[in-house]
């Protein structure tokens, strides 16, 4: 089983839509305006297609299209999202996998959101996006920077037990997921591009019970979820003694769950 080929579930992940589109909102921020009339705007690891969609209120006549290899997370998006904007503009969700996608055509925005941690070297990608851009435009990625994380570290520990280490052996994404701020500017101004590069820690104030469980059933936990699908009492089984573990890591305070959330933002734009 390869971490780059878990099945995703819609649902779970958007569980805590309201907390993952607040970096998405971060990132666009410092998206400058774009050169194209209307814009031209890809969406890399799309997912179910809510933040894509968001993409469409700042602009409202762009041609914006999500990209994504999970046929579950295309459904969603196909079903709730797609079709032509209020201001004019068009949304869609195409099959196309972020190892091998390469702009077709010029693009003003080449956004990713929370998905190249899922694709071993992007960093070698984005040559080719960047070409793919028309003078002034923007390649803008966040990824999360929380490998080291207790609720990653624990995952790990876990699933390299002996207990498990037999089934789930290559299974998780290891700290090497992501580049540490500094080598993304270097290698986005390498390229000729200026860029804006930073990290915050969220500290996401989460509700209910066992709120980190729930929050990494949606994403990080999945190429486990997806090793034990076929052996309910196993993955049940992990899921138990994980879940053990994070109750100690996250203690629930007076008004929640703090879960500190640590994530890194790029801004490229190349320039005329
Ligand atoms: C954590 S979700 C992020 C979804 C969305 N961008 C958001 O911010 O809510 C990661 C997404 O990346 C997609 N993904 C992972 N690897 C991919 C690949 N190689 N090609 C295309 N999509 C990929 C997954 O299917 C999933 O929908």
């Amino acid at each position: 089983m390869s971490a780059a080929a878990p099945t995703w579930d819609p649902a779970q992940y958007l569980r805590h839509a309201g907390h993952r589109a607040r970096p998405f909102a971060d990132l666009l921020a410092r998206v400058p305006d774009l050169p194209g009339t209307p814009p031209r705007i890809a969406d890399l690891g799309c997912g179910p297609g809510n933040v894509t969609a968001l993409l469409a209120d700042r602009w409202p006549a762009a041609r914006i299209t999500g990209y994504d290899n999970s046929p579950e997370m295309l459904d969603k998006a196909h079903v709730e999202h797609e079709g032509p904007t209020p201001g004019g503009g068009r949304l869609d969700f195409s099959h196309a996998d972020v190892r091998t996608w390469t702009p077709e055509e010029p693009y003003d925005l080449i956004v990713s959101n929370a998905t190249l941690q899922w694709v071993p070297g992007h960093t070698e990608r984005f040559a080719d996006w960047v070409a793919g851009l028309k003078a002034g435009g923007t390649l803008a990625f966040q990824v999360p920077g929380n490998f080291d994380a207790p609720s990653h570290r624990l995952m790990r520990d876990l699933a390299g037990s002996p207990r498990w280490r037999d089934r789930l052996a290559g299974t998780l994404r290891h700290a090497d997921a992501v580049r540490t701020p500094e080598a993304y500017l270097e290698h986005l101004t390498g390229l000729g591009c200026t860029a804006d590069v930073w990290e915050t820690t969220y500290v996401h104030l989460l509700q209910g019970e066992d709120p980190v469980l729930d929050w990494v059933k949606g994403t990080g936990l999945r190429p486990v979820l997806t090793a034990l699908a076929e052996d309910p009492e196993a993955r049940e089984g992990f899921v138990a003694e994980y879940r053990e573990a994070l109750r100690a890591a996250y203690p629930a305070g007076p008004h929640g769950t703090p879960f500190p959330f640590r994530r890194v933002f790029a801004v490229a734009r190349k320039e005329g």
